[in-house]
């Protein structure tokens, strides 16, 4: 049921897109893109919401990685606990077998339910390390931390989420 709400949805989105596609060629106006809501979805439908956090983690990790390249490991802390606290809730935003035409979770997730639930334990685990080292503003083991956050990123996406179509 809440699988068809969120096609429901995107069946819309795509109409409004194709409708902007065509303004875009008679008045030059420009429309954000259909994946990047301006607005948190609503909580029930899973798998806009989860991307909806998921991509709240990503601008929180890039505006990070500036501030630390910057050295302003202070400000930093901020987005890794943001990220901290938002990895915490990746396990129950993935209901066994939720999935959809938008949604690039793979069946591995569920498949492999332990693996995918240690990867998200690993990103909480780097982003909180990452936290405590930002605070006390040590550049080294904040860069250690980084890299290692980073690193769950990757596996898990690698693992766990189907290429981008
Ligand atoms: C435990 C696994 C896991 C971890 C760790 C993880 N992700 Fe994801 N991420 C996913 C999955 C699965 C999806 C696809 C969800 C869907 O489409 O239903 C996703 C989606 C995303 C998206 C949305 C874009 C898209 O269309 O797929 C962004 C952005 C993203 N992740 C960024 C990050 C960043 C940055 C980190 C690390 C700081 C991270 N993720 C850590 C599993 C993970």
């Amino acid at each position: 049921m809440k699988e068809m709400v969120v096609r429901a949805v995107r069946g819309v989105l795509i109409s409004v897109s194709v409708m902007a596609g065509g303004l875009h060629t008679m008045g030059g106006l420009s429309f954000g893109h259909e994946n990047h809501p301006t607005q948190m979805p609503d909580p029930q439908q899973t798998v806009a919401f989860r991307t909806y956090l998921m991509e709240n983690i990503g601008a929180n990790a890039k505006e990070m990685k500036g501030k630390i390249d910057a050295g302003k490991l202070s400000e930093a802390k901020m987005n890794a606990a943001a990220i901290a606290l938002h990895s915490t809730r990746i396990a129950a935003l993935f209901p066994e077998g939720s999935t959809s035409d938008a949604s690039r979770a793979k069946e591995e997730i569920w498949q492999t339910w332990d693996a995918f639930l240690a990867s998200a334990t690993e990103l909480s685990t780097a982003a909180n390390a990452l936290t405590v080292a930002a605070g006390e503003d040590n550049a080294t083991a904040v860069k250690e931390h980084m890299q290692k956050m980073f690193g769950t990123c990757k596996g898990c996406h690698d693992q766990f989420r189907k290429p981008e179509e």
